[in-house]
C-alpha cells in the first residue's frame, strides 16, 4: 500500500521545523514592533477578482484558484498586498496616518518547486500608507535591513538592490514608446537575465518598430550603473528634465539611507524591475551577496493601487520577506539558532511521591515555568537521562526520604550540583 505524501511544494512542519519557523517569526515580529508597526491579518481565501484586477500576469498564472460550492470564483492568496489594500482602503478615512502595519502569513503560488521556491510559503509583510515622501521608502528599506541584521547577518551576507520604476518608465518613453506599452517593456526587462538576447530584441522590435537593438544596448548599459554619479552621466543621453529631477529624488533617498548608517547594505541596481504590476516608484529586492539564490525579499512603492481598487487616493510603500530563502541562508551560515526545547524544570518522582511531585509540577506550570516529567515514572536514573535529553535546566527530584520532611533535591543539569531545599522554597531556588 502506498503511503501519503505532501503535495509538491508543500511542507510538513515537524517540531524542529516548527521551532525554527517560530524562531524566524519571533525575530520578524520583534523587528516590526521595534519600528512601531501594528499587526493585522486577512483571509487566506479571497475572491479571484481581487488578484486578477491589479497584480499582473505572472501572479495570475500562478494562482491556486477554484470555484466554490456557491459558484464563486475564488483563489488562495499568492501575496498579501491586495487584501491589505482593501482593508486599508475600506477604513482610510478613520485610520491615523501614517498607517504602519505588518503581518506574518501563509501564501500559495503554483510555481515550479525548486530551491528557494515552493507552492506554499510564509511571508512577513510591512507597509506604510499615507506618506508620499521617501522617508517612508527609507523606513521600509531600513526595516528590511534591521530585520536581517537581527538574525546576525551582516553587509557581507546580503544587500538591497535598489531601482526605480519611474526612471525606467521615463527611459522607455524617451524611446518613443507609448504609456500603454510601458508595462510590457518592463516585463521584457524583468526577464532579460533569463532570456536569449535575440529574443529580447525581437520582443522590443515589435513594440518600437525596429528600434529594439538600440533600446537593448541602452538597457545593457543601464544595468551596469551602480552609483548616483553614473546615473547622472547616463542621463545626459536622455536629456530630459523629468529624468534629471527623478535622479535628485533617488539621491535624496540614498542620503536618507546614509544618514541612518546603512549605506553599505544598499546598491543601485537597475536590473531590478519587479514582476508585480502595481509598483509606481522606488523598488527593491534583497539578495544574498553571493547572488547564488533567489531573492530574500522584495518591495517598493505602489501609490495607485488603493485608488484603482475603488478606494481613496492613498500613497503606499512596503515589502515582503519569505521564510524559504531566508531559512536556507540561516542554515547555510550556521547562524546560532535559539530554538531548542525550553524546559526549565524536569520533575523526577516515584509512585510513592507521585501525588506530592505532580502537585508541585502543576504549581510550577501555573507560575508559567516550563515544566515536564516522565508520564510513566521509571527509575530515577532513566528519568534524569530524559531530563538531559530535553535540555532541562533543573531536575527536581522527589525522593521518599526528603519528601517525608517536606524537602526535594534540585539538580542543576549543567553543573550537576545538587541542593536539598524545602518544597516551599522551590520557586526561589529555580528562579536564580
Ligand atoms: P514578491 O517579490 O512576489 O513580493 O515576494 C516577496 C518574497 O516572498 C520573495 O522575495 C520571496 O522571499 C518570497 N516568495 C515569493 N514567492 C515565493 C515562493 N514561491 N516560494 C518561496 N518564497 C517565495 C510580493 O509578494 C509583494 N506583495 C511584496 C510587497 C509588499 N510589496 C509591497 N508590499
Amino acid at each position: 500500500m502506498s503511503t501519503f505524501q505532501t503535495l509538491a511544494g508543500f511542507r510538513d512542519f515537524y517540531p524542529d521545523d516548527c521551532a525554527f519557523r517560530n524562531f524566524i517569526f519571533e525575530r520578524f515580529r520583534q523587528s516590526a514592533m521595534t519600528f512601531g508597526f501594528e499587526e493585522y491579518d486577512a483571509p487566506i481565501l479571497e475572491s479571484m477578482e481581487l488578484f486578477t484586477a491589479k497584480s499582473g500576469e505572472e501572479i495570475i498564472s500562478q494562482l491556486f484558484n477554484f470555484e466554490d460550492k456557491g459558484g464563486r470564483s475564488v483563489a488562495m492568496r499568492p501575496e498579501m498586498t491586495p487584501s491589505l489594500a482593501r482593508m486599508v482602503g475600506a477604513r482610510a478615512s478613520t485610520l491615523r496616518r501614517p498607517i504602519k502595519w505588518f503581518s506574518i502569513s501563509e501564501m500559495f503560488r503554483y510555481e515550479r518547486p525548486q530551491k528557494g521556491r515552493l507552492r506554499s510559503f510564509y511571508q512577513f509583510n510591512a507597509d506604510v500608507f499615507g506618506n508620499e515622501s521617501s522617508y517612508a521608502d527609507a523606513e521600509i528599506i531600513l526595516l528590511g535591513i534591521h530585520m536581517l541584521k537581527s538574525f546576525g547577518l551582516a553587509a557581507e551576507d546580503f544587500h538591497v538592490r535598489l531601482s526605480d520604476r519611474q526612471l525606467w518608465t521615463l527611459f522607455i518613453r524617451s524611446h518613443g514608446i507609448g504609456e500603454d506599452d510601458v508595462p510590457e517593456v518592463l516585463g521584457i526587462i524583468d526577464k532579460i537575465e533569463r532570456e536569449e538576447p535575440s529574443k529580447t530584441i525581437e520582443s522590443l522590435d515589435k513594440i518600437c518598430k525596429g528600434g529594439g537593438r538600440k533600446i537593448f544596448d541602452n538597457l545593457l548599459e543601464i544595468r551596469t550603473i551602480h552609483s548616483i554619479n553614473d546615473v547622472r552621466e547616463f542621463s545626459k543621453k536622455i536629456a530630459n528634465d523629468a529624468f534629471a529631477r527623478r535622479i535628485d529624488e533617488l539621491a535624496q533617498l540614498l542620503a536618507r539611507i546614509k544618514a541612518f548608517g546603512v549605506s553599505d547594505f544598499v546598491t543601485i541596481d537597475f536590473g531590478i524591475v519587479r514582476g508585480l504590476a502595481y509598483y509606481t516608484g522606488f523598488v527593491f529586492e534583497i539578495f544574498e551577496r553571493s547572488g547564488q539564490s533567489r531573492a530574500l525579499a522584495g518591495g517598493g512603492r505602489y501609490d495607485n493601487l488603493i485608488k484603482r481598487l475603488g478606494y481613496a487616493d492613498l500613497p503606499a510603500v512596503g515589502f515582503a520577506i519569505g521564510d524559504v530563502t531566508l531559512g536556507n541562508l540561516l542554515k547555510e551560515k550556521n547562524i546560532a539558532l535559539e530554538f531548542s526545547r525550553n524546559i526549565h524544570c524536569f520533575v523526577v518522582y516515584s509512585t510513592q511521591t507521585e501525588t506530592l511531585a505532580l502537585g508541585q509540577a502543576t504549581m510550577l506550570r501555573e507560575q508559567k515555568i516550563n515544566t515536564d516529567y516522565c508520564l510513566d515514572p521509571t527509575t530515577f536514573s532513566k528519568q534524569l537521562k530524559t531530563a538531559a535529553q530535553v535540555n532541562a535546566k533543573y531536575a527536581i527530584i522527589f525522593g521518599e526520604e526528603e519528601a517525608k520532611t517536606g524537602h526535594a533535591k534540585v539538580k542543576d543539569m549543567s553543573s550537576a550540583n545538587e541542593v536539598v531545599v524545602e518544597i516551599d522554597r522551590l520557586i526561589e531556588v529555580i528562579s536564580r
